[in-house]
């Protein structure tokens, strides 16, 4: 079987460089291209004495003489969507793993990627961890009355509270039907220490240089609490999940939203 070849958008960024790295250890996949708004030279070496690709600022002309079968994109909302309708109008699959990315950004990507017949997939969160958790939660989320969520970033992170944890509540009211059940505090000593609301769920942020990404959903009941903890230690933790992603998306036609979406698991849509 021949490698699927790939070029890497944002590839001189801390996710590109990952990305870079795991897949040039993966024998089955080919890096054959890099693009970034930053290159200054012509060629980037791989790392394990793999060689050189092209590297560029102009991702049109990349795709144009590389003809890749994948575009794995980790740069910044906007440069995802320039990048994603150049690389389907030149019949080239999608793995976006950049966050910001809004539902109207979502539609369009899946038109796109329907229209011009090559796959996508977008993941917020591609941690094999987080994706095992969501759907641990959806399941317990049918059990419990009450549930909260903890999660804890660097504290470099621009944004509060994280897309994870949101979609994590969306999913838990979506999987039990109502909202949860919020208990009010009578008296809040200290504006927002109860969090912020999210259909009965109550999201606290934790902001700290030393901590990568962790999360914590802790459900509650009479006399019992079940808690459902991830954490991450290194960027590595995303590389699983994008090298299942990259492996699939040359399968399928239209967007494929989050990673557990990929995996057999129960509740979260199609498996492969
Ligand atoms: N899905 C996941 O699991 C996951 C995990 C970690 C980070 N992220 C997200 O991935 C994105 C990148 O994160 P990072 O830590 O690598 O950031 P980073 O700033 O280290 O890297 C981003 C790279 O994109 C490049 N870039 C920016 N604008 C560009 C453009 N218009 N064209 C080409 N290249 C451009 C930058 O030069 C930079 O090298 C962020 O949105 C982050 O939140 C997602």
């Amino acid at each position: 079987m021949r490698p699927i070849t790939v070029v890497v958008h944002g590839a001189l960024g801390k996710m590109g460089r990952e990305v870079t790295n795991a897949v040039c250890r993966d024998p089955n996949l080919e890096m054959i291209g890099a693009v970034d708004i930053q290159a200054t030279q012509e060629q980037l070496t791989l790392p394990n004495a793999s060689g050189q690709v092209p590297l560029s600022s102009d991702l049109s002309s990349v795709l144009q003489n590389r003809h890749p079968q994948v575009l794995v994109d980790f740069t910044i909302a906007e440069a995802s969507m320039v990048a994603a309708r150049i690389a389907a109008q030149q019949g080239v699959n999608l793995v976006i793993g950049t966050s910001g990315l809004s539902d109207d950004d979502l539609s369009e990507i899946d038109r796109l990627s329907q229209s011009n017949k090559v796959g996508a997939v977008v993941a917020p969160n591609f941690a094999l961890g987080a994706a095992v958790l969501l759907h641990l939660a959806r399941t317990a989320a049918r059990f419990f009355d009450n549930a909260e969520i903890i999660e804890l970033h660097d504290d470099e992170k621009a944004d509060a509270p994280s897309g994870t944890a949101l979609a994590t509540a969306r999913a838990m009211v979506q999987s039990r039907g109502k909202p949860f059940v919020y208990p009010r505090t009578r008296m809040e000593k200290l504006s927002g220490s109860r969090g912020g609301l999210i259909d009965g769920v109550a999201v606290h942020s934790v902001r700290l240089p030393g901590l990568v990404a962790s999360q914590e959903v802790i459900f509650g009941a009479l006399g019992q609490t079940l808690s459902l903890r991830h954490d991450t230690t290194s960027r590595e933790c995303y590389m699983p999940g994008v090298i299942v992603a990259v492996k699939e998306v040359v399968k399928r036609q239209g967007l494929v939203y989050g990673l557990d979406a990929l995996l057999n698991l129960e509740g979260s849509g199609e498996g492969v």
